[in-house]
């Protein structure tokens, strides 16, 4: 479920009515919903009980500090990809011992950093990178935890942008290689093999290409286990979420499926995949982000003018792709729902931003109801690979984010100053 519907005619994020936060804090406005998220863990973690088992919440999918403490107190874990991230879960006041550090490019002073904090795993892209994690590991005195990333070749049918597990990809080390890597990394210093892991791609909705990894990995780590006595399995994030209807007919129960479209459940995923990890008995690590965020967050914009061309209706709102990217550089589809509930017949409508690019729009030709300048919008599904993908293009400040509970809501992030932007910046002495 998520808590995002409407109360009478207006939409409201748990007790809080988003109007009335919109109108307090301006526009663009992110507003995390504190019980979806806990909704969302709390399934997937029951679903996962019968297994010894760690959540480590993918946490470039949104890395507001209120997000990771409300994920922390749950008793998450942390997949991080830069020491920044791993900085970032000790300033909400996680441990970086629950954080495993992923990434294809970790510099020695990220692994340095990394094992000075005692994080629980890397997980190791290269060969190259094994070597280099073993020179800074000996250097600095230190065991370091290792799980090589599988690359199992298995297409996840989604997104080329969001695909990883396929030898067109760059990340991982190709399947039939793992066996001598890890030959390998059992004679280097200062490493300890701890695990495996692997990760196919995201926003899958089908469970399918997940169980057919699973399928073909689990033998292997199996063997490498009975060699190397590890301690888990790691098997990525990935599952997809309802970006569609996801507030059909103003009911919050998203997790029912509307016809013909795919839900991947916790449960059903759960159950696909527990026959093929039990017999293991290893501890499974899972790194869901968008799961877990995704429908935890919504964008609201302000519309700021309605322009008619010959062929087109464009709604002109105060968000940009600066705000959100996903549309821009996706294609992706984000539900738009009018704050305040509207009748009247839909118009196809282009949702835009004032930036000066053709590709900053949120939907095209999407029947919308009429709007006037000063309504408000909200774009859903945003809490996933939202806001952490802001920039500040045509020297636009990244939006205020509040996260709501119940009928409390507090400012997590202030709206970014425009001065803040080019602070870093200066003019050349000779100038
Ligand atoms: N683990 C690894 C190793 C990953 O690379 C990712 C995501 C995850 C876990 C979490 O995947 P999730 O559960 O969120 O699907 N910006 C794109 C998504 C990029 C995903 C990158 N890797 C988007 O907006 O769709």
């Amino acid at each position: 479920m998520h808590s995002f519907a409407y109360r009478g005619s207006e939409l409201a994020c748990e007790g809080v009515s988003i109007a009335t936060l919109a109108k307090e804090y301006g526009t663009p406005l992110y507003v995390y919903s504190d019980a979806t998220l806990t909704d969302h863990f709390t399934k997937l973690d029951r679903a996962f009980a019968p297994v010894e088992h760690q959540i480590c919440f993918a946490m470039k999918s949104n890395s507001n500090l209120a997000v990771i403490r409300t994920l922390a107190n749950l008793g998450s874990g942390f997949d991080t990809v830069s020491a920044g991230e791993i900085q970032r879960v000790e300033a909400a006041g996680g441990d970086p011992r629950t954080c495993v550090f992923a990434g294809v490019g970790k510099t020695e002073e990220e692994i340095a950093y990394a094992l000075r904090k005692g994080i629980y795993s890397f997980n190791v892209e290269s060969e190259a990178e094994l070597s280099r994690i073993s020179r800074v590991a000996t250097r600095l005195k230190k065991i370091a935890p290792v799980a090589v990333r599988v690359n199992p070749n298995i297409n996840a049918h989604t997104h080329a942008k969001i695909t990883t597990g396929t030898y067109e990809n760059k990340f991982g080390i190709a399947f039939e290689e793992i066996e001598r890597v890890y030959a390998r990394a059992s004679r280097l210093p200062n490493l300890r093999l701890r695990g495996l892991q692997m990760h196919i791609g995201s926003q899958l909705t089908d469970v399918k290409p997940f169980r057919l990894a699973v399928q073909k990995v689990a033998p292997l780590v199996q063997k490498l286990n009975a060699r190397y006595g590890f301690d888990f399995f790691s098997i990525g994030g990935g599952i997809g979420i309802v970006y569609q209807d996801a507030l059909a007919s103003g009911s919050p129960a998203w997790w029912r499926k509307p016809a013909g479209r795919k839900i991947l459940t916790p449960d059903t995923y759960a159950r696909t995949l527990l026959p093929l990890l039990k017999p293991l008995g290893l501890k499974v690590l899972l790194e869901p982000g968008r799961f877990l965020s995704g429908n935890a967050g919504i964008l609201v914009t302000r519309v700021e003018f309605i322009k008619r061309t010959g062929k087109k209706h464009f709604v002109i709102v105060d968000a940009a792709m600066n705000d959100l990217i996903r549309p821009a550089f996706y294609d992706s589809y984000h539900e738009i729902v009018p704050v305040s509930k509207k009748s009247g017949r839909p118009i196809p409508s282009d949702v835009v931003g004032p930036i000066c690019e053709s590709g900053d729009y949120f939907a095209k030709d999407r029947p919308l109801p009429k709007v006037v300048e000063g309504d408000y919008l909200a774009l859903l599904s945003a809490g996933a690979y939202g806001s952490v993908m802001g920039s500040n293009y045509n020297s636009r400040g990244l939006p205020t984010e509040v996260l709501v509970r119940g009928r409390k809501a507090a400012v997590v992030r202030r709206r970014q100053k425009v001065a803040a932007i080019w602070a870093q910046e200066a003019v050349a002495p000779w100038q």
